[in-house]
């Protein structure tokens, strides 16, 4: 299919200068869980593709915190290549409620190929490689890995969540252990179970050796 050629050599060229969470990798990644997760579900494989391919590709964290730059450069794109208004759209609508990230915030707009591709872009956030990203994005802020003295907040607002300095560790309990639960799909949810449990495992250890056990 030239169009998803197309799409990935655009998305390639885009993250070419992304950190380490949010590269090439993770899109692959989350495009790869998107078509697993769809293999068992009734939806329009392109766009669900297209979605998941062009969903990070100016995030908001490293554009002042605007939301609209990413949608607006997947929608300009999206208009030169062939495709139908209207999946143009519903592509460009689920990765506007796709940046609602994490669990903690309800999107807007609803269809089977946003659950999928949120899915998808969720799993990358848990387990092995969620736990990597977690402490891959606390250095670039240069927050600590934990403090015993700050506990978790869960009842930010999205504001404060956005600006928040908590430790890595914190940030399990604000965002990572709740995903789980916020899955949309049959395979996703079960995905989610093992990576949660590894997440839970790698919690123990933290704090046993934290604790300075032999
Ligand atoms: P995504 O791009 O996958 O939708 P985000 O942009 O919210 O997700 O976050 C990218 C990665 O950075 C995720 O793995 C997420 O867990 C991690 N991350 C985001 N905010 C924090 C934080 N406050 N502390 C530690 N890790 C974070
Ligand atoms: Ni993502």
């Amino acid at each position: 299919m030239k169009t998803i050629h197309n799409t990935i050599l655009f998305v390639k060229e885009k993250l070419q200068n992304a950190e380490g969470g949010h590269d090439w990798f993770h899109i692959e990644r989350v495009y790869n869980n998107a078509l697993l997760i769809a293999d068992s579900e009734k939806c329009d494989l392109e766009v669900v593709k297209l979605a998941a391919l062009l969903h990070d590709i100016a995030d908001s964290k490293f554009h002042d915190g605007d939301e609209s730059i990413g949608p607006k450069i997947a929608r300009e794109f999206l208009i030169l290549q062939d495709i139908a208004d209207d999946k143009i759209n519903h592509i460009i609508s689920i990765i506007e409620n796709m940046s609602f990230k994490g669990g903690r915030f309800e999107a807007k707009f609803h269809s089977k190929e946003l659950e999928i591709v949120q899915d998808a872009d969720r799993l990358d956030a848990i387990g092995a490689i969620g736990i990597a990203r977690a402490f891959n994005y606390g250095g670039f802020k240069n927050r600590p890995l934990y403090n015993p003295n700050i506990q978790p907040n869960l009842n930010m607002s999205k504001e404060e969540y956005k600006n928040s300095e908590s430790p890595t560790l914190n940030h399990f309990y604000e965002k990572l252990l709740l995903l789980k639960d916020k899955m949309n799909t049959e395979t996703g949810k079960k995905i989610a179970q093992k990576r949660h449990d590894f997440m839970v495992i790698f919690l123990g250890q933290f704090y046993a050796e934290w604790d300075g056990e032999a």
